[in-house]
């Protein structure tokens, strides 16, 4: 495995690469890795003859007084489990590389509608630092597949729909999120979690699969549940940001007709910020 460090050098490799008739594919990351992230680079060395790994943390998709200082970072052994894995390159670049002329004036992208809510709503500005960077990852690297977790729903979404409105010729592959033997889904964040918050974070889980069973008994019968849900979570200490269920498609409010749900769920416990999702096919 190769260490990268520089655009240009990604550059000239990439193009080697694809002289020779490779594929290839990209997981871009914020490092500290686990097997959610493992979990999409065996599926890219599937997809493609080359893959690479992007380890960056991106500050600008960091609202102020959020864990951007803090953000769990472990790069040798992130290398070693990537090097495990036979990934090619792993990229890691610096923020210059990313943001040359600084990250104050930085030419940024901005997905509508879907960006502003549920996460978008409670961290402004988010979604949009996320497209900024995947869309100058895409760039960097040119691959012909970029996977991502459904972990994060909304971001794949607003990923999608950035590379779709942009003409950006990458295929947007969205995996299934991994999860501990308890539900919990796997996250960097659950290092933040005290060992009593780690036994009660699988409520999470618990509460998005009671909510789709009731939604498979009938979808409009989610909004009474609903309330009855938040207050078993939050008689645990947890603080319930959103709970809300959406189309699949876009997270738009589901129609009368609709057939293909997703309840997305955004809670504090402790210092964690913790997501999930699960999704509903009637
Ligand atoms: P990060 O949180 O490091 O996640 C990198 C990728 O791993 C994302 O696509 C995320 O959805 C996926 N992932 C995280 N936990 C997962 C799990 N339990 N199961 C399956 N996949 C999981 O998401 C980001 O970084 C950043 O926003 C990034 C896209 C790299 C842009 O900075």
């Amino acid at each position: 495995m190769k260490s990268i460090l520089e655009v240009i050098k990604l550059n000239r490799l990439v193009s080697e690469w694809r002289e020779n008739n490779n594929t290839i594919a990209l997981v871009p990351t914020m490092g500290s890795l686990h097997s959610g992230h493992i979990s999409l680079i065996k599926e890219a060395k599937i997809l493609a003859s080359k893959t690479v790994v992007s380890i960056f943390v991106n500050p600008i998709q960091f609202g102020r007084g959020e864990d951007y200082e803090s953000y769990p970072s472990n790069i040798e052994s992130d290398k070693k489990k990537l090097e495990k894995e036979e990934v090619d390159i792993v990229f890691i670049p610096d923020l210059k590389q990313l943001y040359p002329m600084g990250i104050d004036t930085d030419t940024r992208i901005t997905v509508p509608y879907i960006s502003e809510i549920l996460c978008g709503q409670h961290r402004p500005g988010h979604f949009s630092g996320v497209a900024t960077v995947v869309a100058k990852l895409l760039a960097a690297c040119k691959p012909d597949f970029a996977l991502f977790g459904k972990k994060d729903y909304q971001q794949y979404l607003v990923i999608k729909r950035m590379v779709s409105d942009l003409l950006i010729p990458t295929l947007i592959v969205g995996l299934p999120t991994q999860r501990e033997k308890d539900g919990l889904a796997l996250s960097s964040r659950n290092k933040y979690l005290s060992e009593v918050e780690r036994k009660i974070a699988p409520k999470i889980y618990l509460s998005l699969q009671k909510a789709s069973e009731i939604i498979r008994i009938g979808p409009s019968n989610f909004n009474n549940a609903k309330q009855e849900l938040i207050n078993e979570l939050e008689a645990f200490g947890m603080k319930v940001e959103y709970f809300e269920l959406r189309r699949a498609t876009d997270l738009a409010l589901p129609k009368n007709d609709e057939k293909s749900f997703v309840i997305l769920i955004a809670v504090w416990l402790g210092k964690a910020r913790l997501i999930d999702n699960i999704a509903i096919d009637l």
